[in-house]
């Protein structure tokens, strides 16, 4: 359905939901011959619509609109929330921030979060954190829209081939942000990037997609020559010009890289890798409610944070390599990416 091989240099720019992706970004990625993102999950129909019509307006080339695949959960015992309340109620940040657990629902239906994509039509759908209903898939097909789901062992990308969508994006463990796997509880392989990459292609019929500490061409060309048809790299694109991802977020990119990056649930809830900050110190071993309620419990201190400037205590999610991140734009950086894949593919 969806052709990579036609793409002007095989490159996803990655959804980023939370404020990063934004049409600009987007449409220089596709204009300069990608895939532009965005991650709509936390996003109204109204702004995806908005952001979707921008997009369309700057672009004639592929847009793809990523949702995330949220499981039914309820809220813990009184006992468990006051704990993950407290935990997050003292922290030692300059500021006001109020922390109270929401009420049900704890996120939008994905039909409604839907609707706007059959409105506008963009090329390319995807999923995150497992299968959505096989009707969504249907009627994304009926449009002419390709589906792709990521994976993050030979096992999901099975279920994801099962689903009969277009795709697979193959998640390694390197990747910054959510860990895309289904059941965050359920034992979790940590396969790289590369090792996900050749299990799929060898097992699987549908193509693959690497995602996961991709940096630079030659990256690229190694996810390529393990058989993908084409990489979605996210760090990379954080520090462009276009990106919108926050000051703090971009200067702890550049600069603070001896921190590293680590995995967390303190933000959200869900294990998401993230530059090591004082939140993530604090909170470690602290209770945490179930994806999406911390989230949502956490919004008003990274709000704070954001206001701020103060990098400890935002969610500064990236990828393993992010030590790597350049600032350019968007149209220069695709450029680079594009000649470093041509030289290391010679
Ligand atoms: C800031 C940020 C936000 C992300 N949000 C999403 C998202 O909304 N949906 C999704 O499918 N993947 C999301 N991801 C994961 C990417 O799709 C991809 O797996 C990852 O960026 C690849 O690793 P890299 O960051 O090292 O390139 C996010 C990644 C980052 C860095």
């Amino acid at each position: 359905m969806f052709n990579f091989s036609k793409l002007g240099v095989p490159i996803i720019q990655a959804p980023m939901a939370g404020g990063t992706n934004n049409p600009l970004l987007a449409s220089e990625v596709s204009n300069a011959g990608g895939v532009g993102s965005f991650g709509f999950s936390y996003s109204t129909p109204q702004k995806i619509s908005e952001d979707l019509a921008a997009t369309r307006a700057l672009t004639n080339g592929p847009i793809n609109a990523n949702f995330f695949v949220f499981s039914p959960v309820d809220l813990p015992s009184q006992a468990i929330q006051t704990q993950a309340i407290e935990a997050l109620k003292n922290l030692p940040v300059e500021g006001d921030y109020s922390v109270s657990t929401p009420q049900a629902p704890f996120y939008s239906a994905i039909e409604d979060q839907l609707n706007p994509i059959w409105a506008h039509r963009p090329e390319i759908l995807t999923f995150h954190f497992g299968v959505p209903p096989l009707s969504l898939i249907e009627k994304a097909h009926s449009l002419g829209i390709a589906v792709g789901i990521t994976a993050t062992s030979l096992k999901e990308g099975k279920a994801v081939e099962k689903a009969g969508v277009d795709f697979i994006v193959a998640q390694g463990i390197e990747a910054g942000g959510h860990r895309g796997i289904f059941d965050p509880d359920g034992e979790d392989e940590k396969l790289s990037a590369m090792e996900l990459t050749k299990q799929l292609v060898k097992e699987c019929s549908i193509p693959v997609v690497t995602a996961g500490a991709l940096m630079n061409g030659a990256d690229i060309a190694n996810a390529l020559k393990a058989g993908a048809v084409a990489a979605q790299l996210g760090t990379a694109f954080l520090c462009c010009d276009e990106s919108t991802a926050s000051l703090a977020h971009k200067e702890f990119l550049l600069k603070r890289h001896s921190r590293g990056s680590v995995f967390t649930t303190g933000f959200s809830g869900r294990p998401a890798r993230g530059i090591d900050n004082e939140f993530i110190q604090l909170m470690d071993g602290k209770v945490v409610l179930p994806f999406p309620i911390q989230n949502t419990m956490t919004a008003s201190l990274r709000q704070l944070a954001v206001r701020t400037n103060n990098g400890e205590y935002q969610s500064l999610w990236a990828g393993q390599d992010y030590s790597r991140t350049r600032k350019l734009n968007a149209k220069s950086l695709m450029l680079a990416l594009k000649e470093e894949l041509f030289i290391a593919l010679d």
